[in-house]
């Protein structure tokens, strides 16, 4: 029986390989995808989830939904540096005209992720690949429906390493350390997916040039054309390696025992400084599975297979 889910996303050359490795795998029936500010302006986000549902084109459309432009609380940060102007590294994707792939949804995304979450009580996995405005923002709508989830996976944070975006806070955690802070006291039954894990997964070259590059198919060309590799010069243009932080959050839900878990409790730090947005595993709280290790060659396969 295939999992339903939610992938709530902020679109985001990863966050892109993650939807793609969703709608191709059979595990998962992925009902609504919906957008959150965070590397890319939210209008850019919604853009992007519409331009990568027409590369995927899905025959089950799901609901799509724009979801909060800013944080709870603080600045708008963006990743840019990371994922181009656009968010999708300069990918040239055309994005269907109309709602062929997809059916926009006529409120906002938090609403849309509480109506799923009673809908389908018990049933129902959210995956967030983003900043967790819009799942905070769910759970103060509707903190009883939100019981009703299943299970949350979410990527973000450093919890026993260095951080990406400081040297000790995460991008996702570091972009809404409320909304975080917030989502890890709400007792939901939440997995987190950070840096621990997810700098165990990166393509690089080798692996471009022997694994993807044989592909050939829309998917793959996609995937080369955002990441900026070169198969001129067998480089990057600009980077060393890609992380696939989102797309393993989604193989956490394909195969949970890709990973290993501990249950622990976590805090998220909101106090301007130089630790804001960092992440501290505390006494106090509710358990939350955070994982610390990975099979990486077996989710590289998976994640090569379903880009095929
Ligand atoms: C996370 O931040 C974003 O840039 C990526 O899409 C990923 O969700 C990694 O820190
Ligand atoms: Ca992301």
């Amino acid at each position: 029986m295939s999992k339903k889910v939610v992938i709530d996303c902020d679109v985001g050359v990863d966050d892109a390989l993650a939807l793609i490795l969703a709608f191709h795998s059979p595990e998962l029936e992925v009902k609504a995808v919906t957008g959150v500010n965070g590397n890319v302006p939210l209008q850019q986000v919604f853009e992007n989830i519409q331009k990568v549902l027409s590369l995927i084109q899905p025959q089950d459309k799901p609901l799509i939904a724009k979801g909060a432009d800013r944080p709870l609380k603080g600045k708008t940060i963006y990743a840019h540096s990371v994922h181009g102007r656009d968010g999708l590294g300069g990918a040239n994707i055309e994005r269907n005209d109309g709602e062929r792939f997809w059916q926009i949804y006529s409120g906002l995304a938090d609403q849309l992720i509480q109506e799923m979450a009673r809908q389908y009580p018990d049933e129902l996995t959210l995956i967030a690949t983003g900043p967790l405005t819009n799942l905070a923002l769910a759970l103060q709508r509707d903190p009883e429906g939100m019981r009703k989830l299943n299970e949350v996976i979410l990527m973000g944070g450093a919890v026993r390493t260095k951080g990406n975006i400081t040297h000790l806070a995460e991008f996702n955690l570091y972009s809404d350390p409320i909304a975080a802070k917030l989502v890890f006291e709400s007792g939901l039954p939440i997995t987190v997916v950070p840096l621990d894990v997810t700098h165990q997964v990166s393509l690089t070259s080798p692996l471009i040039e022997e694994q993807v590059k044989p592909i050939q198919n829309r998917f793959s060309r996609f995937l080369i054309e955002a990441i900026g590799y070169d198969f001129t010069t067998h480089r990057f243009r600009e980077k060393e390696r890609i992380y696939l932080h989102d797309p393993l959050a989604v193989g956490v839900a394909i195969q949970p025992d890709l990973v290993r878990k501990e249950r622990t409790s976590l805090d998220v730090i909101v106090q301007e400084g130089e630790c804001y947005g960092q992440i501290r595993e505390v006494e106090e709280g509710p358990k939350i599975e955070v994982c610390f290790g990975v099979e990486a060659s077996r989710f590289l396969d998976l994640f090569f297979a379903r880009l095929k």
